[in-house]
């Protein structure tokens, strides 16, 4: 397995693979690996002949308050997990060969990336989807690998790869858990003893929405349950929690085909997203 941190360097091992014919599939990261992000290094794995995984903790996606610099950082432990996963070439760029100076441009994917969390988190989806842009165009992917559990970021990068035409499968793999229901996350390290039980009430708070949905209650009602269950921990604080359709993130009132159910919620500083699609016939 290699670490590569320069833009040229692996552009021309991977066009080297690529002339003679083999796939890549990428898995882009910000590193602090879990579970999740080794079910889609084994996905990619399995579908591709080389696969790479991205490490950039990007600057661009955070706000000026956020926890950029905080952000768990660990490159050894993470290469020893890819190692040991089959992984090819761990991509490590420093900031400045992602943005040098004088970096201009952005893409945004517009409507989709200024609700929900793109409301609570100003510049957030554009800075994801052009760091993933810029990746695609680095990497040149025959797959992309990402997770279900940032819904509303995996909804972005599938509608900004098909409006750009990128030669890209994109593939969205479902959220991995903790046994007791927490969906796995790098920022959860954040959470001390008591937020960590409390915040086990979001995946609590999804499976009763789902059995509501399915016994006909809708979209209000279901909301106003899941804020009840909630509001009830101790230190938790809802950003939102909406019920959309899984394609377009317009508001929806009733389960017909599928409904697309997120939340976000705070415990202390840290905040913490799950979500989950309820199909109409029960499943
Ligand atoms: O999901 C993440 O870890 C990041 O948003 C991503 C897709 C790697 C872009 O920085």
């Amino acid at each position: 397995m290699k670490v590569i941190r320069n833009i040229k360097k692996i552009k021309t091992i991977l066009s080297k693979a690529r002339s003679e014919g083999r796939t890549i599939g990428i898995v882009p990261t910000m590193g602090a690996l879990h579970q999740g992000h080794l079910s889609l290094i084994r996905r990619a794995r399995h579908d591709n002949d080389l696969v790479v995984v991205s490490i950039f903790v990007n600057p661009v996606q955070f706000g000026p308050k956020e926890d950029f610099k905080k952000y768990p950082r660990d490159l050894k432990k993470d290469a020893l997990a890819c190692r040991k996963e089959g992984v090819d070439i761990i991509f490590y760029p420093p900031v400045k060969e992602m943005y040098p100076s004088g970096f201009r441009t952005y893409v945004e994917v517009e409507g989709l990336s200024t609700v929900l969390c793109g409301a609570s988190r100003p510049g957030h989806f554009k800075g994801v989807a052009t760091v993933v842009a810029k990746l695609f165009n680095i990497i040149l992917p025959s797959r992309a690998y990402f997770g279900q559990k940032d819904a509303q970021q995996a909804i972005i990068i599938k509608k900004m790869s098909s409006d750009l035409n990128m030669p890209v499968e994109i593939k969205i793999l479902p959220i991995v858990r903790e046994k007791d229901g927490l969906a796995m996350s790098s920022r959860n390290v954040y959470l001390n003893k008591e937020e960590r039980a409390n915040a086990v009430i979001l995946s609590q708070a999804l499976a009763k929405a789902k059995k509501m949905f399915h016994s006909g209650k809708n979209s209000r009602e279901v909301i106003l349950a899941v804020s009840g269950m909630i509001k009830e921990k101790k230190g938790a604080k809802i950003d939102y929690i909406c019920a959309v359709d899984p394609q377009g993130l317009g508001p929806v009132k009733n389960v017909k085909n599928s409904i697309l159910l997120l939340l976000a919620v705070k415990f202390g500083k840290t905040r913490l997203i799950d979500n989950i699609i309820i199909h109409g016939k029960k499943n």
